[in-house]
């Protein structure tokens, strides 16, 4: 009953400004929210009219996502042997977004779980976060430039960078941030990738 008054309300912390921007360019179809948390930004989207999968390994606002339309995956992406538990193998989705999350190992899966056209919007702490407070371990910061490399992160995937930030922002909180976002444009077969590689060796 908390939890369904908490996500019924609007959220204490507001959905990311980056989100927003780029919410009216999204493609109609299914948004996955990655490491959703309490669900800001599938309320923000499900506001919209756009439907969500919200997934996360917390069970806390899952549920009462789902009372709000949202569809719902309880899963850690973390638990695999190599850590990294995909759990979508090869079904893709008209656009993606994480936001305050990173887990290195997911991006080659993040890209491949696009659609053609798909759109990606990506924020999260960077290098220099430190001085703001948490996070500051580097394991949960991005690298200077890294959102920008991760897009080169899967052969078969080409990324269009649309947009892309790194510095401070002020709301809801001063932090060091990165952000992106990018469209999965024409796929790549594996002989185009192999050509690639060839013609950069
Ligand atoms: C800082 S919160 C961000 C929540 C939301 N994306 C937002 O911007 O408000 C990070 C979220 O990542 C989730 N998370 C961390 N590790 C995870 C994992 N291995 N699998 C799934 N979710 C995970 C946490 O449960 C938490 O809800």
């Amino acid at each position: 009953m908390q939890q369904a008054a908490f996500v019924s309300s609007a959220p204490a912390v507001p959905p990311s400004g980056w989100v927003r921007r780029f919410t009216p360019v999204l493609p109609p179809g299914l948004c996955l929210d990655l490491a959703c948390g309490g669900g800001r930004h599938t309320q923000w989207l499900l506001a919209q009219g756009r439907p969500v999968l919200a997934l996360d390994r917390d069970p806390a606002a899952l549920h009462a996502l789902q009372q709000l339309g949202a569809e719902t995956m309880l899963h850690d992406l973390e638990s695999g042997p190599d850590g990294v538990h995909w759990p979508f193998g090869e079904h893709t989705f008209d656009s993606v977004i994480v936001c305050n999350y990173l887990h290195r190992p997911l991006f080659p899966h993040l890209l491949a779980s696009l659609k053609e056209g798909g759109l990606l919007v990506y924020e999260t702490f960077s290098d220099g976060n430190a001085q703001f407070g948490r996070p500051s371990n580097p394991d949960f910061l991005l690298r200077t430039g890294e959102l920008l490399q991760q897009m080169q992160s899967n052969p078969l995937v080409q990324m269009q960078i649309i947009a892309y930030e790194n510095g401070v922002i002020e709301t809801p909180k001063a932090a060091m941030v990165q952000r992106i976002c990018a469209r999965r444009t024409s796929a790549l077969t594996e002989q185009d990738s192999l050509c690639l590689r060839t013609a950069v060796l």
